[in-house]
């Protein structure tokens, strides 16, 4: 342990000296300190110089901890390659006529792997509209009850409504609209923009997707692999200049997608508002075990489930996620100013909703130093009622999934901040 502690102070030094900013020479994680308490967003890993200005935060910490982040969970992505876009359908009449639905195949220059399939329903009323970006778990043919949407070619969860042999079925159709409620979405103003995860990469621990087709420089994994994709659409989505408003983009996802939604928003800057549903262990909930409720998911349990949703680099922080030099209050904070949504159900206690607001308050300083409001209160609000701060909370009845109620809340949330600009 003392011994780490020098190697640790020598390596700073030398960066120090050597004035580099902090590169590929990052401590293993046996070198970094022990830290039992969330991490500081505003000290510096170099040094731990305080961040006091907005600038320091976007020039230096900010950069700072997305390398942190790719390094020691997320794993590197490559850049975007230009997106080509092929609309395969439109419908003018969708949804009785209430909106206007299309089908587009994204593909990437250069690249002859995966397609995103995208479904994308805008309402039938002068734009530019707001726009949710939701990666979907079952294919775009669950979400809509309409026969006409391309049934999903690709491998899907065996345990799903519809699937046989991990293939979609006639029957699967239609199986998500609960999930989604597009009809609601429509009728309170929003577009929706939808895809599916096994376009991008199958859940699979045994199966790459996308990262097969790129270089070997790169140690994306399957999560930072779906926002990636995420960040595809949206690149698509700016394009559409008359029918979306890319000054609105919200990012949503639930569980483990809701985990891949909020690493897009802390990545980019291009996303206005995130909700993270019930992301818990990975996303929106801690890695430290001190923090929340007991009996949540810990890093060692979600890396030996799902090896591939994370680096190869994470699991050495199984034994004690102590040493990792941030927590998830600091991906939270890389999406400041943009407001977020941390989601949750009382009975779904794996995902941590108690942890989850811990690190809202933890990500508050870095909000209130961007000028926003953060967090209206240090105390979580009764179940049922949505705090509604940009950094915003919101805890129903109920278990693990993403329903109407929910998506009533998301409007409201996103009403609240995105409608009267
Ligand atoms: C598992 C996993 C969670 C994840 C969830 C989901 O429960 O342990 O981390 O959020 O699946 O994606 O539904």
């Amino acid at each position: 342990m003392k011994r780490n502690t020098i190697r640790m102070g020598v390596i700073i030094m030398a960066l120090a000296v050597t004035g580099v900013a902090i590169s590929g020479d990052l401590p293993t994680p046996d070198q970094l300190p022990l830290k039992a308490e969330l991490p500081d967003p505003l000290a510096m890993f170099e040094k731990g110089a305080k961040v006091t200005t907005k600038e320091q935060w976007e020039k230096r910490r900010r950069p700072e901890l997305k390398h942190l982040f790719e390094h020691y969970m997320y794993g590197k992505a490559p850049k975007a390659p230009k997106v080509n876009a092929k609309v395969e359908r439109i419908d003018k009449n969708a949804l009785g006529g209430k909106a206007t639905l299309k089908e587009i195949t994204l593909t990437f220059a250069g690249i002859d792997g995966p397609k995103i399939h995208v479904l994308l329903v805008v309402p039938n009323k002068k734009g530019p509209h707001p726009v949710f970006v939701g990666m979907n778990f079952c294919g775009n043919h669950a979400v809509l009850n309409d026969p006409k949407i391309t049934l999903n070619p690709n491998w899907m969860y065996g345990n799903r409504k519809g699937v046989k042999d991990n293939k979609a079925t006639e029957q699967a159709r239609g199986t998500d609209v609960e999930v989604w409620n597009i009809e609601d979405i429509i009728d309170r103003g929003y577009a929706i923009a939808t895809f599916y995860s096994g376009d991008i990469d199958p859940d699979r621990a045994d199966e790459r997707g996308i990262q097969k087709y790129f270089g070997n420089e790169f140690d994306w994994s399957t999560i930072r692999a779906w926002a990636w994709g995420y960040s595809r659409v949206i690149d698509y989505l700016e394009t559409l200049e008359d029918e979306i408003d890319t000054k609105r983009i919200i990012v949503v996802g639930h569980s483990r997608l809701g985990k891949t939604a909020l690493l897009c928003c802390a990545f980019g800057e291009r996303v206005a508002l995130c909700i993270p549903h019930q992301a818990g262990c990975g996303g929106s909930g801690p890695s430290r075990p001190a923090v929340g409720n007991k009996g949540a998911e810990s890093v060692k349990r979600i890396n030996t489930s799902f090896p591939h949703w994370f680096n190869k680099r994470f699991k050495d922080f199984n034994e004690e996620p102590e040493r990792l030099p941030f927590d998830q209050h600091c991906l939270i904070a890389l999406c400041a100013p943009a407001p977020v949504l941390l989601s949750n159900a009382v009975d779904d206690k794996w995902a941590n909703p108690d942890g989850q607001f811990a690190l809202l308050v933890a990500a508050d300083p870095v909000y209130k130093l961007m000028g926003s409001k953060g967090i209206a209160a240090k105390n979580m609000p009764a179940v049922g009622k949505l705090m509604d701060s940009p950094l915003g909370y919101w805890i129903r009845a109920g278990k693990h999934s993403m329903n109407r109620d929910d998506w009533q809340v998301f409007l409201d949330f996103a009403d609240k901040h995105l409608k009267a600009k």
